[in-house]
């Protein structure tokens, strides 16, 4: 009898193992990752049936034998002894759901950390960057304030021998000391140099502007990602309609703006990358950028200076200035913003038809001036003055040589109101529905390769479908 009463004792011990003699352990293994051990006491698999598959029936049944035993062993006591079992049961299982809430704050905090690891691999990457590109700036550029641009227009003579006799230097990262990866880039930019001096092809593939039509119609929003910290209020982010190589369609660049010295570009491989949060690449640009203006085309990021009208083409393949430029007589720096403020006197713009400026002078009393810029020297090929106020208006873009106007960037359901065509000259009102889903839109850009708007609304990055009407109906 009482070998029976200590087999029974043991079996409904075992009947709850994991909770009663688990034990958790966490540690890092060799590689540095976390790793998280369970340690269950297992009884011999003899000494009592295991819980699983076809035999779990049987073992109820012995189990309720046993306990029925039990209680007739233990007299009196058998009714708190069940209930009391209850209890203990309940309180493991709360001892489970608390752990296992720890483990889920853990797995977050670990999260948090590979972001953060993911930055600094970012910045690291970036000093490898900038150590590579000193020398070269030392030998060719006196000026030194643009970097790689002076590599390309320096003779690639200069820079070749010179990359090429530095390979595998003791500080120098992996992929630095490459000495073919060496040899390639300094081949390519050899290349572009060439390239470059070329005449600007016509800016666009041909039939784009054969499907070019009036703005009818601009979908719900669809979210691609939220910016987590607080720069991320308002921004840019961008998918270049004309890329160059090494960058593609389907790269997409972001940039946060809030904040006196943004310079920071972001590079993702793609949307989905976007919404991970996870940069291929962060640019760190020469010099910092005023709001939320800035566009991509053709491998350039284009943008304002701070607190100039000056404007820059960035080369984002060889990273250095590839043009600059000020935009006479433009407004800055709070002269002439949008309704939302911000600094967004001066708005790049991107079409059909090639890039475009959109902001206002004191000759033209506030009213939007919209000029059609040439995206290699920045200079101005033409201008027209409207009658629209700059700063009544939320947002502006071009689609198709027409300006549009939004009217709110904070109402959800707000209506793009205005349109002026380059084409005759003319402005009219409409009434395009547009919603501002998070209440504070502070960018939109429109892109002709995939007919979307971006924007960026309220830390939530955001595209919209646009339908044009038929060209033969206008
Ligand atoms: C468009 O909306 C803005 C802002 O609400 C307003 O100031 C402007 O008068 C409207 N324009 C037209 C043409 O309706
Ligand atoms: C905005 O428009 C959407 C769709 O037309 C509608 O469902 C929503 O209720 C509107 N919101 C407001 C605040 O009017």
């Amino acid at each position: 009898m009482r070998f029976l009463t200590a087999l029974c004792l043991f079996c409904l011990l075992a009947s709850i193992p994991a909770q009663d003699r688990a034990s958790f352990r966490r540690s890092n293994d060799r590689s540095g990752r976390c790793q998280y051990s369970f340690t269950v006491d297992s009884p011999t698999e003899a000494s009592c049936p295991g819980p699983g598959g076809a035999d779990i029936q049987a073992l109820q049944s012995r189990l309720t034998l046993l306990e029925a035993l039990v209680s007739r062993l233990a007299g009196g006591e058998t009714g708190t002894g069940t209930m009391g079992k209850q209890a203990a049961l309940q309180e493991k299982y709360a001892q489970v759901a608390a752990e296992r809430t720890r483990l889920q704050r853990d797995k977050e905090r670990l999260d948090a950390q590979v972001q953060e690891l993911q930055g600094r691999l970012s910045e690291l990457q970036l000093e490898a960057q900038r150590l590579r590109a000193k020398p070269c700036q030392l030998s060719s550029s006196p000026g030194g304030s643009l970097q790689g641009g002076d590599q390309r227009a320096s003779s690639g003579s200069s820079i070749f021998p010179h990359l090429v006799s530095r390979p595998g230097g003791p500080s120098e990262t992996a992929g630095a000391s490459d000495p073919s990866w060496q040899f390639g880039r300094a081949a390519y930019q050899e290349f572009k140099a060439e390239v470059t001096e070329l005449p600007a092809p016509r800016p666009n593939r041909k039939g784009d502007e054969d499907r070019c039509g009036e703005l009818v119609s601009v979908s719900d929003p669809e979210t691609h990602r939220k910016a987590d910290g607080i720069s991320g209020k308002y921004g840019m982010w961008l998918q270049d309609p004309n890329p160059i190589a090494p960058y593609g369609p389907k790269t997409v660049w972001r940039m946060d703006a809030v904040g006196a010295d943004v310079r920071q570009l972001f590079a993702y491989e793609d949307k989905e990358q976007l919404a991970r949060g996870f940069p291929t690449k962060v640019l760190l640009l020469p010099e910092p950028v005023e709001s939320t203006g800035a566009t991509v085309y053709r491998g350039s990021l284009y943008y304002q200076r701070r607190r100039s009208r000056t404007l820059l083409r960035y080369d984002l393949a060889s990273e250095s200035v590839a043009a600059r430029r000020d935009l006479p007589h433009a407004g800055f720096h709070g002269q002439y913003p949008y309704s939302w403020g911000g600094y967004t006197d001066i708005d790049l713009a991107v079409d059909e038809q090639g890039l475009w400026a959109i902001y206002s002078t004191s000759k033209a009393k506030g009213g939007i001036v919209l000029s059609q810029l040439d995206p290699h020297s920045l200079e101005i090929r033409r201008s027209w003055e409207t009658n629209i106020r700059k700063n009544m208006v939320a947002n502006a873009f071009v689609i198709c040589g027409r300006l549009y106007t939004l009217a709110s960037y904070s109402a959800p359901n707000t209506t793009i109101n205005y349109t002026f065509d380059t084409a005759t000259g003319q402005s009219k009102a409409v009434a395009i529905p547009f919603r501002n889903l998070y209440r504070y839109n502070s960018m939109v850009d429109y892109n002709y390769a995939n007919r979307k708007l971006y924007a960026w609304d309220n830390f939530h990055m955001v595209s919209y479908d646009v339908q044009l009407g038929d060209p033969d109906n206008i």
